[in-house]
């Protein structure tokens, strides 16, 4: 249950922080404020969800370091996609957020899908 709102969780921001970057891109700043805005409350159910699945590694799981590490991957993750979306918008320079970004959602796409046991793949 939490493994599906997890994913679909961060499957949306991705969407969402990509429709942020073009519009931002084409000027429309009032449009990219408002999906912001609901890329920002995703953030949250991320949090939320993320926070619930990394609790059934408390108590004495073998895997709880690498569980926290994939949580705080996560959360370097979300913090690279807020820091392009508000410099986009004020035309500076995305560059090294952008290399962070995808470094940080390699870790947490070979820790969540690879690694750690719970969730939908075999
Ligand atoms: C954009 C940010 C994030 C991405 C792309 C992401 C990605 C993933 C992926 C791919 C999985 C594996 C799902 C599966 O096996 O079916 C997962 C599971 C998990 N995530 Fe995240 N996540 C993010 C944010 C977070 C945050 C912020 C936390 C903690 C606060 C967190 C904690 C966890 C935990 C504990 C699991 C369970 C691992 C398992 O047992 O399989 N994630 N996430």
């Amino acid at each position: 249950m939490n493994t599906h709102l997890h994913i679909t969780a961060w499957a949306l921001a991705f969407i969402l922080f990509i429709v942020v970057v073009i519009l931002h891109k084409q000027g429309k700043a009032k449009g990219a404020k408002i999906i912001q805005m609901i890329l920002r409350l995703d953030y949250l159910l991320i949090l939320y969800s993320g926070g619930s699945l990394l609790a059934n590694y408390f108590g004495g799981s073998p895997m709880m370091g690498e569980a926290i590490f994939k949580g705080l991957a996560g959360i370097w993750a979300i913090f690279a996609m807020e820091m392009i979306s508000m410099k986009s918008g004020r035309e500076e320079a995305t560059k090294g957020w952008w290399i962070q970004l995808v470094i940080a959602v390699l870790l947490t796409m070979i820790l969540g899908f690879g690694r750690l046991p719970l969730g939908l793949l075999p």
